[in-house]
Order: structure tokens, then sequence, then C-alpha cells
């Protein structure tokens, strides 16, 4: 079986886009993979992070991905800072990055901007971390949104060079772009994606919004004036966004809705959805909070620390082979 690596940080708390673009994605591909599912806590540190808040949103997006359908006896869930492996090939991967690669990453060039007490130097070598924790798994697959094709490409290139420098140690991850429809747009203004990092509340939807809070801001989305439901991304893209979270919380298309939407109008679809989306998020958070509040939930990170850290061993041991690291064994 191949196996599938993805890494989400646990800044902030994932929003209704996250779910259909990653989250809901995970459930459904874990019988096809051996999946790792890591919380990337050390990423999360490259720009200031409360201490406090930082703990409970580990907490926070491990009860996430369980009550999303992440099945811990088929996948590997786990906190990143309790795997060393990861920091230990992290550090060899950024003795092979060149300065200039690093710099060139848009991630890097727009986070570096919004830094105002100096750029921390993690902020740069954060792609190198990033490659460390996919090869460590020598991960055939990494299902990551369009903002990260570019830190995979790194990957790539990284493993390229250590394997051409040293030994053909490292396995050569291939990028898995969501599937077509998975992109969930801000509710005010659906020509951008729906971001938890975004200022305006009303934009997104929280996984952990109170649910008539949730869908107030799905009565007050943004649609046109003409009244028609219809998909049409390029001319219709408020109703189209709203379409498309319709189908992906249920069993319908955006077909058999336009169908059924025919003869109703924006108000009337947008109160079956805020109801829809309501019963989602009611029934989510009660999954989320029987985990969140449980000891197994402690268990289940400890196990899988424990299956990350016996998966990860090996390549990190021949990565430090190859490189003459320590002693000769
Ligand atoms: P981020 O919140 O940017 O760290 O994204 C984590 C993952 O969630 C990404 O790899 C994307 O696949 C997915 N994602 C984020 N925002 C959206 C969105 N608005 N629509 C669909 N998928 C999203
Ligand atoms: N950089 C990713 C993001 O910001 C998170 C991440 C860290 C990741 N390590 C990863 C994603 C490895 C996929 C694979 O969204």
């Amino acid at each position: 079986m191949e196996t599938l690596f993805s890494g989400i940080q646990p800044s902030g708390i994932p929003t209704l886009g996250n779910y259909v673009g990653a989250l809901k994605q995970f459930n459904e591909i874990q019988d096809d993979y051996d999946c790792f599912f890591c919380i990337v806590d050390q990423h999360a540190i490259t720009v200031p992070q409360d201490r406090l808040k930082l703990r409970k949103q580990i907490r926070q997006l491990a009860a996430i991905y369980l009550a999303a359908g992440i099945d811990p006896e088929k996948s590997t869930l786990f906190i990143q800072s309790e795997v060393p492996a990861h920091a230990q090939a992290g550090w060899m991967l950024t003795t092979i990055a060149s300065i200039g690669e690093l710099e060139r990453m848009t991630q890097f060039k727009d986070k570096s901007l919004k830094q105002t007490d100096g750029v921390p130097a993690g902020l740069l070598t954060y792609p190198p971390l990033m490659a460390a924790d996919i090869v460590i798994y020598n991960t055939n697959i990494v299902p990551v949104g369009d903002d990260q094709k570019q830190h995979m490409e790194l990957t790539r290139n990284l493993v390229d060079r250590f394997n051409s420098r040293y030994n053909d140690v490292l396995v050569k991850p291939e990028i898995r772009v969501p599937k077509v429809g998975g992109r969930v747009m801000s509710l005010q203004d659906p020509t951008k994606k729906m971001s938890k990092s975004d200022d305006n509340q009303k934009n997104f939807i929280s996984l952990l919004d109170e649910p008539n809070r949730a869908a107030k801001k799905i009565k007050s989305a943004v649609t046109d004036s003409d009244g028609i439901i219809k998909f049409d991304r390029e001319n219709k893209p408020g109703i189209s966004n709203l379409l498309s979270i319709y189908a992906n919380l249920t069993e319908e298309t955006t077909d058999t809705l336009e169908e059924k939407y025919k003869d109703s109008n924006y108000g009337e679809f947008k109160t079956d959805l805020a109801e829809i989306v309501k019963e989602f998020l009611t029934d989510f958070q009660e999954k989320y909070n029987n985990f969140y509040n449980s000891d197994e939930l402690d268990e289940i990170l400890d196990n899988g620390r424990d299956k990350a850290q016996k998966a990860s061993f090996k390549t990190l041991k021949k990565m430090e082979k190859a490189m003459g690291l320590g002693r000769k064994r």
C-alpha cells in the first residue's frame, strides 16, 4: 500500500472550506493508503504564537480530525513535535537548501512582510522542515491545496539533490491536488477563497462556530440580483459557491440541486442551506466535544506518536548514514 502524508497547522480553527477541501477527502481515502495525519505545531511557531492558545488549538485540531472521521485504527494521527525525527531530518535538509531558493517562496515573502518584530529565521527554513515531514515516512502522495504547490516542488527538488549528492535513500513524493469543486469561497466576497485568517468573521464558517450563528452567515451571504439558482462560477460566483457547499454537505449534485430549486428564490434556497449547515455543525460539534473532553484522545495521540516514531526511524538513520553523521555502526 502506498503512503500518504498530510499536515495541518494548529493556527486557528479550520473552516468549512478546510473540511470540504481537505478533511472530508482524507476521510474518504483512508482505506486506499497508509495515512499519516500530522498536527504540525513546529510549523505553527515559525510566527509568534501564544503558548496557551497554541496548546489548546493542538488539542482542538486533533478532535477535529477525529470528528471528521479519521479512524485511528486505520490512520496514524499525531503531533509533529512529539516525533523528534521531523526536526532532525529537517535540519539535514536545511543544510542542502539554498538561501536563494528559500527566499523565492511566495509564502515566505507574504508572511515576512507581516512581521513587525524582525523576520524569524524559521519562516525562511520552513520548507525543508515540511520536506522532512514528508520524506521520513517514505511518502508517495501528499494532498495539498494550490498554495502549497511551490513548497511541494521544492520538496521534490530537495529529494533529488539529497539522492544524487549522497545516496539514493529518499522517495520522491507526488502532489495530489484535491478534487475540483472542493474550493469553498468567501461568503461576502465569493471571488476569493474562504480562509480561517480572514479579518471579517462573516466571510467564513469555522467548524466550531455556534450553529445558529453559522446559519445566519449563510443567510446573509452575497449573491447576485437575477434570482436564478444556477451553477455558473464565472458569472454567478455567490450562488455557485452556496450550491457547491450544499452539494458537498449532502448526497446531492449541483445539477440535481438546480432542478430541485428551479422554481424557488434565493431566500428559500438559503433558508434550506442554512438549516443543512446548522445540522451539519451540530452533529460535527457533538462528536468533536466527545473527543475533545475524552482521555481516549490522549491515548490516540500517544499511539499515533509511537507509530510515527517507529515508522520514521529507519529513513532518519539512513539519511544520517548517507551524510556521514555520528559513528559507523
Ligand atoms: P490552510 O487552512 O490554508 O492551512 O489549508 C489546509 C488545507 O485545507 C489545504 O491544503 C486545502 O486543501 C484546504 N483548504 C483551505 N481552504 C480551503 C477552501 N476555501 N476551500 C477548499 N479547500 C480549502
Ligand atoms: N505547509 C502546510 C500548510 O501551511 C502544512 C504542512 C506542513 C504540510 N508539513 C506538511 C502539508 C507536509 C503537507 C505535507 O498548509
